[in-house]
């Protein structure tokens, strides 16, 4: 059994905003990247460096899993530099992976163990034991990988090395980055080459990536190829996450007079559509001073306030802002009328149940809600407050920060813990542009959850 540890619980206390947010701010470095940049640059020859990266708890788990392997790195501040080991230059790990909260971290690396000659056990929290991973061990299993999850199809995962993975043509049956990502690092050990066709496109974090890093992929429509064989290190900007950004430019949007600036947010066209559904709702978001002289355009994101309308969001935008959409329903339970979001079931098997999430809290701060299996409809106006749960879930967790800025009364946010699996400094953050969050922590009675969920562990010998 785990040892279980006591844990104080961190609850965020928002006001009604007192006046504008104003003021410039940079958001830490990209997740989604970061995590690429820690996988890649350990399985190219020689070191790599980025600037930019995101220290966080989930990518702290993705760098502890290649040091485990025997990747050496060191992270000086924002800078990352890897002593990369080469495509087979792994080593076997004395124990389970942990990946603690990161879905990311397990997902992509489900499809580097699956190539290598050793076999491995991965693991993670609570949260991470109860997201789906048959998606991404099916697949790899046709390109004759062995992985296997337990009957749920939920980790812990055991996979089985000295596996001859063979390419595939494979049709992907969910918009799944991850799920995409794991097939093409798998790809870098596969015979022949590795066709992916999306239902629809997704972010292109790793495909860029790997071409930064001399693996070309190319993209014709939906269906992507891409054939292994080296790769070479390289150095990577990585931008300001606008998932982070995305908390900001709600919070503009409903504080009456605010005009704010976010510096060197990563602006790739499969991540940028929350600007565009903030605007459709009536917000002013401008983007100046882009480069995308790297491999990923950058630019500064300005927000000024203009009041905001409930809208339909159109479904074609829906994949290219997952992650944004606890941001966004926080913005629109104070637009003028109904928002509705279909088409988002993945938001379901999240961190949290986010459809299930953000509907409890708005319906506790006095926002009516009407959910479904894919989505739900909201009915925009001026909330009370209330007292709210973040589930764990760190974008719950700031989503309901920037709901308490324009209700009625306080928000108060419990389990906010979390917030730092993605932003590290939100509050700090938050502050630089008139935002206050007050903190208070509380030592938990019961039993803390172990940091791996206790399972049947497979045998830890294979
Ligand atoms: C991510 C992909 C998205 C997103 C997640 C990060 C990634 O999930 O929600 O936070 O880095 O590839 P999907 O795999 O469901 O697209």
């Amino acid at each position: 059994m785990m040892s279980r540890e006591k844990q104080a619980r961190v609850d965020y206390h928002v006001s009604p905003a007192t006046g504008a947010l104003q003021g410039r701010v940079r958001v830490p470095g990209d997740k989604s990247i970061s995590h690429r940049a820690v996988i890649l640059a350990s399985l190219a020859e020689g070191t790599s460096v980025c600037d930019g990266f995101l220290d966080s708890a989930d990518t702290r788990a993705t760098m502890v899993a290649f040091r485990q392997m025997g990747v050496d790195m060191t992270l000086e501040g924002e800078c990352l530099s890897v002593n990369g080991v080469g495509l087979n230059g792994l080593s076997a790990p004395s124990g389970i992976l942990d990946l603690g909260n990161s879905g990311t971290s397990a997902r992509l690396l489900l499809g580097v163990l699956a190539g290598q000659r050793f076999s491995s056990i991965l693991s993670g929290d609570e949260s991470l034991t109860r997201r789906p991973m048959r998606r991404v061990a099916d697949p790899l299993n046709v390109m004759n990988a062995d992985v296997r999850t337990t009957p749920e199809g939920t980790l812990p995962a055991q996979i089985t090395g000295n596996r001859r993975l063979r390419g595939i043509d494979y049709e992907l049956p969910v918009a799944s980055a991850q799920l995409k990502s794991a097939l093409l690092l798998a790809g870098l050990y596969a015979q022949g080459k590795t066709v992916l066709t999306e239902p629809a496109p997704t972010r292109d974090h790793t495909e860029r990536m790997l071409a930064h890093f001399g693996c070309p992929v190319t993209r014709s429509g939906m269906r992507i190829t891409m054939q292994g064989n080296s790769l070479r290190t390289g150095r990577l900007r990585i931008p300001g996450d606008i998932s982070s950004a995305a908390f900001f430019l709600a919070a503009g949007s409903i504080v009456p007079g605010s005009d704010l600036v976010i510096e060197g947010v990563g602006i790739n066209p499969t991540r940028h559509a929350v600007i565009e559904i903030l605007n459709r709702m009536g917000a002013d978001i401008s983007v100046s001073n882009l480069d995308e002289g790297s491999a990923e355009p950058v630019a500064d994101l300005r927000l000024k306030y203009r009041p905001l309308h409930g809208i339909r969001i159109p479904r074609e935008l829906v994949p290219i802002a997952i992650d944004e959409f606890p941001a966004i329903m926080a913005a629109a339970c104070h637009a003028r009328g109904e928002t509705i979001l279909e088409g988002a079931a993945e938001l379901r098997v999240k961190e949290s149940d986010r459809i299930q999430a953000l509907a409890e809290g708005l319906e506790i701060i006095g926002c009516p809600v009407e959910t479904r299996p894919d989505g739900m409809r909201i009915t925009g106006g001026r909330p009370e407050g209330g007292v709210v749960r973040s589930h764990g879930d760190h974008r719950i967790a700031m989503a309901f920060s920037v709901a308490g800025l324009a209700a009625e009364g306080p928000v108060t946010v419990q389990d906010c813990e979390n917030v730092d699996t993605s932003f590290p400094g939100f509050i700090d953050c938050a502050r630089q542009l008139g935002w206050e969050i007050q903190t208070s922590a509380t030592e938990n009675t019961e039993d803390s959850l172990p940091s791996v969920a206790e399972k049947q562990w497979p045998d830890p010998r294979l």
